[in-house]
C-alpha cells in the first residue's frame, strides 16, 4: 500500500477532478475512477471536459508528471493508503434522496478494503449515511473501523468555479467515528490545505454540510420574498437592500437572484428534511425560490405585444458551463408552454444562439448574469427594438438596479405600465 497514492472515486465530476487536480500537483499519485468513460478519455488527453478555474493548468502538469490515471474500475484501489469518495448523490423524481449507487459502490469496495486503508466520504449524504457505510464495510470485510482501517465524512464544501484555489484553504470538517482516525485524516489534509481541521462526530459533519448550504439557500428565498413584497408597493429592493446593508454589521442579505438552483443548493435541502415533521422553512425556501421564473412570466404577461422572448444565461451560476438544475430550463418550458417564441443565449456552451440573433426581440430575460452580459447598452443595441422589455431581478445591470420597476423595464415608456427610459 502507498501513502503517497489515492484513490478518488467520481474524479472525472465537477469536484472530484478538482481534488484530483490539487492532489497530483501535492506529488500525490491519484488513481481516479470514474464510471464516465468519455470524461475519463478527455481528461486523459489533457481536456477538461467543464470549466473550472485553474483547473486546466493543473491537469496540463499531471499530465506532464504522469500522476494522474483515469479507470473505470477499483482495481488500484488495494495499492492506494487513500480511498476519497466523491460521486453524486442526487434527489429522485420525487424528491427523495438517491444513494443506493454509493452503497452499491461500498459493496464494490468491500472487496477491496485492506488493513491501513484510510476511506474518506465527500460526497453530500443524509445524516446518518457514514454510520451505515461502517456498518455495511465491517459486515462485509470482518474488518473494524478505528482498528483495521479508517473512516471519516469529510464534506466537501467548495464553490465550483473556485474549487482548486478554496480546496488548498477552506477548514475541513472532518466527521470521525474515533480520534485516530480523525489524526490520520487531518495529517493528510495538512499536505495539501493550509484550511484548519476540525473535529466533528460523522452525523455532526453531515449535518454541517447540509446546514452550511441551506443557510445560503434559505437567504436567497428571503431575499427573493422581499424582491415580491417590494413589488406590491413599487419599491425598489436592491436600493432598500444595498441601503440596511451599508455599513450594518447585523445585516447581510444577498440581492434576489431568479435562478436559485444548481446541482447542490437544489437538492441538499430534501436530504436534511427527510426525517422531521416541521420542514416549512426549507420546503417554502424551496417554493419561493423555484417560483420565481413563474413570477417573471406573469411579469411578462402584463405586457402587450411580446412574442419572441430572450434568455440570457442557461447556466445556473455566472461564469460557468454547469446546467445542471438550472431555472432557465423552468422559465423556457413555462414561456413555450404559453405560446412564445424563444430564444436562449449560452456564451459558455456551444449550440446556443449568438448575442446578435437578438434582434427584434420583444422581452430580454436575464437568468444567469454572466460577466459577457453586463454591457446593458450593447444588448440594447443588439436587440434593435425600443419596445422591448427587459428583466433583471438580479440588479446586475447598473442602469436598472436602482430604479423603481424592480428590474423590469420597457425601454420605451408605456402609459400607465411599469418602465421607463434607460
Ligand atoms: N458541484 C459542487 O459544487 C459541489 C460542492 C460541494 C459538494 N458537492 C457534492 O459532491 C458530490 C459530487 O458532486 P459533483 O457536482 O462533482 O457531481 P458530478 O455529477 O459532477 O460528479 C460525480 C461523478 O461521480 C461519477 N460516479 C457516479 N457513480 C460512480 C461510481 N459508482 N463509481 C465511479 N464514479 C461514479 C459520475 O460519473 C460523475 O463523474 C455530490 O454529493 C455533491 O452534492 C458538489
Amino acid at each position: 500500500m502507498d501513502s503517497g497514492k489515492v484513490t478518488v472515486i467520481g474524479a472525472a465530476g465537477h469536484v472530484g477532478l478538482a481534488m484530483s487536480l490539487v492532489l497530483t500537483h501535492a506529488g500525490y499519485k491519484v488513481n481516479g475512477v470514474d464510471l464516465n468513460t468519455e470524461y475519463n478519455q478527455l481528461i486523459m488527453s489533457g481536456v477538461m471536459p467543464f470549466q473550472e478555474n485553474g483547473a486546466p493548468e493543473l491537469l496540463a502538469e499531471a499530465m506532464d508528471t504522469g500522476r494522474l490515471t483515469m479507470t473505470g474500475g477499483l482495481d488500484d484501489v488495494p495499492s492506494s493508503r487513500y480511498v476519497v469518495i466523491m460521486v453524486g448523490s442526487p434527489t429522485d423524481q420525487h424528491l427523495n434522496p438517491v444513494l443506493d449507487n454509493l452503497y452499491r459502490l461500498i459493496e464494490s469496495l468491500a472487496s477491496r478494503l485492506l488493513p491501513g486503508h484510510i476511506v474518506i466520504l465527500r460526497s453530500t449524504v443524509t445524516p446518518g449515511t457514514t454510520g451505515r457505510v461502517r456498518n455495511k464495510l465491517e459486515t462485509l470485510t470482518g474488518l473494524t473501523e478505528g482498528r483495521d482501517f479508517h473512516l471519516v465524512y469529510a464534506p466537501e464544501r467548495v464553490v465550483q468555479g473556485r474549487a482548486i484555489e478554496e480546496t488548498a484553504v477552506l477548514p475541513q470538517l472532518i466527521g470521525a467515528f474515533d480520534e485516530n482516525s480523525y489524526h490520520l485524516t487531518s495529517s493528510f489534509f495538512k499536505t495539501f490545505s493550509s484550511g484548519e481541521n476540525i473535529m466533528l462526530t460523522p452525523v455532526e459533519a453531515e449535518l454541517g454540510k447540509l446546514i452550511t448550504n441551506m443557510t445560503r439557500y434559505v437567504s436567497f428565498a428571503l431575499a427573493n420574498e422581499f424582491y415580491l413584497i417590494g413589488n406590491l408597493y413599487d419599491a425598489n429592493i436592491n436600493r432598500i437592500i444595498d441601503a440596511c446593508n451599508y455599513d450594518y454589521p447585523r445585516l447581510n442579505l444577498p440581492t434576489p437572484g431568479p435562478n436559485v438552483g444548481g446541482p447542490c443548493l437544489y437538492k441538499d435541502g430534501w436530504f436534511l428534511v427527510e426525517r422531521i415533521p416541521f420542514q416549512e422553512l426549507i420546503s417554502t425556501a424551496f417554493h419561493i425560490n423555484e417560483s420565481m421564473p413563474m413570477q417573471i412570466v406573469q411579469q411578462l404577461e402584463k405586457f402587450d405585444g411580446i412574442c419572441r422572448v430572450a434568455i440570457l444565461g442557461m447556466t445556473f451560476k455566472a461564469d460557468s458551463d454547469d446546467i445542471r438544475n438550472s431555472l432557465s430550463f423552468k422559465l423556457l418550458h413555462q414561456l413555450e408552454r404559453l405560446g412564445y417564441e424563444c430564444i436562449t443565449v449560452e456564451p459558455h456552451l456551444k449550440n446556443y444562439a449568438p448575442l446578435s440573433d437578438l434582434k427584434g426581440c420583444d422581452a430580454v430575460v436575464l437568468m444567469t448574469p454572466h460577466r459577457e452580459f453586463k454591457n446593458l447598452p450593447a444588448i440594447t443595441e443588439a436587440v434593435d427594438n425600443e419596445n422591448c422589455v427587459y428583466v433583471d431581478i438580479w440588479g446586475f445591470w447598473d442602469e436598472m438596479r436602482y430604479r423603481s420597476a424592480n428590474g423590469i423595464f420597457r425601454s420605451g415608456p408605456r402609459e400607465g405600465e411599469p418602465g421607463c427610459v434607460f
